[in-house]
């Protein structure tokens, strides 16, 4: 049976810093941002927006559509969780409206859990062929103000229906996965920003990438030329780009300029506007790559490496299906990354220094451009969201 990716709808915050603005801030050449790291721009989520928002509102277009109706399982990805206990997707269940008969829960394990549970979606369809399962990973990355991680923050959604006959990729069944208890980014419960080992960071992933491959390779029988086109996880453009070039080079191959921008620009277009979108990244950058390529990708096989730090990594693949054109969302998402405000560097820093407030009051909070789904405020410690799109929607912390 034929399981995988249906449905793929990003969303992304309506603000944005460019990352000239920042390198004028930090005293340092936009070169090392743009080129060096291959990000443009970063999203900035407003602080009417959360985990919860940013998945609702990627999934809102799939809901109104009815194709969530057979959902029965809702795998929420995040590493930036808004509760130690009560799931993100316990609350965007009930403002998608979906059926009671579902089973919700939420994965952890740094940027990689957003394809745990795509794997563990798939799982389940195996089981249930009629069903749909929804995959939501969101995220906002956040490190400290003038750090080195600082150009690499971001923060998106993609919502992901997985079923049986899906009409955008369909998942082969070899994968390659390794974990390795290393300390190369992670963030204590008490902070809200992320500590990273940056440089040490970047040897990991390709260390994970390496051995990930390696599997694959043995249990597919394929090579790297059996592979049409390339999704890593993107912290920052240039990480896959180094990822990629380290994979090729160790299959002897060296890639030229123009073969690497062949191989991989497309995936990245989204990713040096957006930011790391954690969990949701390396999705966001397979919408790029089936909505920005020229080229009729039907029947071409993908790689995908999904990398969490800590840490956790999987290289997959999957065949893009007949018609997968018309399941795209192209044009929303290029309008919705075009129609977002740019924000000044204190506007930014503003952004950042806001804190939910924590004393148990009631607070209302100013609206600030969202999409459909925002969060209204916080009431005795329970937050309270608000729909846009149906006026007869109540409020509340569920
Ligand atoms: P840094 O140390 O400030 O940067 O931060 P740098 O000095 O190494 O410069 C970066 C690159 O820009 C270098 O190129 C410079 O040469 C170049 P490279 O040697 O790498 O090829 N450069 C310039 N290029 C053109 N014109 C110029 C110029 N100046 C410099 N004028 C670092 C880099 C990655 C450490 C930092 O951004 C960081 O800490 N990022 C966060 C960690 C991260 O993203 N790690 C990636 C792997 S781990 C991962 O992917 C997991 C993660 O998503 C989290 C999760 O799983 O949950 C992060």
């Amino acid at each position: 049976m034929k399981i995988g990716i249906d449905q793929l709808h990003l969303y992304s915050s309506h603000y944005y810093v460019d990352l000239k603005t920042l390198a004028v801030e930090r005293g340092v050449d936009v070169d090392k941002f743009y080129r060096g790291i291959g990000q443009e721009q970063m999203a900035v989520p407003a602080p009417d927006e959360d985990v919860v928002t940013l998945g609702a509102n990627a999934a809102q277009g799939l809901a109104a559509g009815g194709d969530l109706d057979d959902v029965e399982l809702l795998l929420f990805a995040t590493e930036s969780g808004i509760d130690q206990s009560k799931a993100a997707g316990v609350f965007v269940h009930r403002l998608l409206g979906l059926s009671e008969r579902c089973r919700t829960v939420e994965l952890k394990q740094a940027c990689y859990s957003g394809t745990a549970a795509v794997q563990l979606a798939v799982q389940y369809v195996a089981r249930h062929p009629g069903k749909k399962a929804l995959v939501i990973a969101a995220d906002i990355a956040r490190y400290e103000l003038n750090s080195p991680g600082e150009a690499t923050q971001g923060c998106g959604a993609a919502a992901l229906v997985i079923a049986a006959n899906p009409r955008l990729l369909c998942l082969e069944e070899e994968a390659g996965f390794y974990t390795e208890d290393v300390m190369d980014f992670w963030r204590p419960n008490y902070r809200s920003e992320a500590l990273v080992d940056g440089k040490y960071s970047t040897l990991v992933y390709i260390r994970a990438l390496e051995a990930c491959w390696k599997q694959y390779e043995a249990l597919s029988g394929r090579s790297l030329s059996d592979i049409d086109s390339f999704c890593y996880h993107i912290p920052f453009t240039k990480m896959a780009e180094k990822a990629h070039r380290k994979l090729c080079r160790s299959a002897g191959a060296a890639l030229s300029a123009s073969e690497m921008a062949a191989a991989l620009d497309d995936s990245l277009k989204y990713s040096r506007r957006m930011g790391n979108c954690y969990t949701a990244s390396m999705y966001v950058g397979l919408a790029s790559l089936l909505e920005q390529s020229g080229r009729d990708l039907t029947g071409k096989r993908i790689g995908l490496f999904s990398y969490g730090s800590g840490c956790v990594g999987e290289f997959f693949s999957g065949i893009v299906q007949p018609g997968y054109q018309t399941m795209l969302q192209g044009a929303l998402h290029q309008e919705m990354l075009r129609d977002r405000t740019e924000l000044s560097y204190q506007q930014y820093e503003d952004i950042f220094n806001y804190r939910v407030p924590t004393d148990g009051g009631v607070y209302t909070f100013p609206e600030y451009r969202t999409g459909p789904y925002r969060l209204k405020g916080i009431n005795g410690h329970k937050r309270e969201y608000e729909s846009l799109v149906e006026s007869d929607e109540s409020d509340s912390a569920g």
